[in-house]
């Protein structure tokens, strides 16, 4: 693989899409303020996005109405060196597809290249979006991190007449688990890819939009062959209690998150 040098990489932009309510954390505030290890999930995100050095400019889509957020973005930003990455913030959409397409928006002319990464991922590694941003300098015109899935994975369908006594669910399928990857961010696009995917994502109807769960999706709907590298363990998307915890754990464990394989 070819690897680029920092001054001939194509002008990319990452977008941080932090816009989510976080129900599922129950913390009763956006997900992106929930504090970590004495952080905001926020600050985690971007700091490990700067710290991969793969940037010119970074947009952060943030919920509608919020202030504390912007607030944090501006404080973080005055800390950044000279030379640092351009950081702009937009209000999110409805869905995760709006707060992408709201970023891409504001993205400066002249960007070629767009990584687009969850803030719920708090503590991607640096590696991964340097991965990431190597594959699409090598050609891909898009790329995701992936893990391999440990759990056997069955697809499953309601279940009817008499037999919905006995279990609410009845399996219709067990998809090959060496085929099967888990898929994370950052992912990244040549941002004329991504633009075309989400204008014809503009033609869907309620129950497609719905289903639209990440980005490569709408891009292999194009036919545009979409990469895997390798992502990262300690990458997961913090959603539940649980993985709030988890996160926890990997922040003050004795060895320290670097520890952690990936
Ligand atoms: O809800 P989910 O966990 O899938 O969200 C993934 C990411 O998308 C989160 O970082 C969340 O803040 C973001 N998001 C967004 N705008 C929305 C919904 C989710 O930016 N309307």
């Amino acid at each position: 693989m070819i690897m680029s040098t920092p001054s001939k990489r194509a002008v990319t932009a990452v977008i941080v899409v932090a816009a989510g309510s976080g129900e599922r954390l129950g913390y009763g505030m956006p997900k992106a303020q929930v504090p970590l290890g004495g952080e905001t999930i926020l600050m985690h995100a971007l700091r490990g996005v700067v710290a991969s050095d793969v940037a010119r400019q970074i947009c952060v889509a943030v919920p509608k109405g919020d202030t504390a957020l912007r607030e944090s973005i501006s404080e973080f930003t005055i800390d950044l060196v000279d030379g640092g990455p351009e950081i702009s913030v937009v209000d999110g959409g409805s869905s995760r597809a709006d707060s992408v397409r709201a970023a891409m928006a504001a993205l400066e002319d002249g960007t070629e290249l767009v990584l687009v990464h969850d803030a719920a991922r708090a503590l991607t590694p640096e590696r991964v979006f340097q991965r990431v941003s190597d594959a699409l300098a090598s050609g891909a015109k898009a790329v995701i991190p992936t893990m391999p899935v440990v759990d056997t994975i069955k697809t499953v369908a309601e279940t009817n007449g008499s037999d919905a006594s006995i279990a609410p669910e009845v399996v219709t399928g067990t998809a090959p688990r060496e085929q099967l990857r888990a898929v994370q961010t950052p992912q990244g696009f040549e941002l004329a890819v991504l633009r075309r995917a989400h204008e014809a994502a503009g033609l869907f109807d309620d129950k497609q939009s719905a289903a639209v769960t990440d980005d490569a999706m709408l891009v292999e709907l194009l036919g545009v062959p979409v990469h895997a590298v390798r992502g990262a363990s300690q990458s997961l998307k913090i959603t539940t209690p649980l993985d709030l915890i988890i996160a926890e754990g990997l922040l003050e464990g004795p060895l320290g998150i670097r520890w952690v394989e990936g």
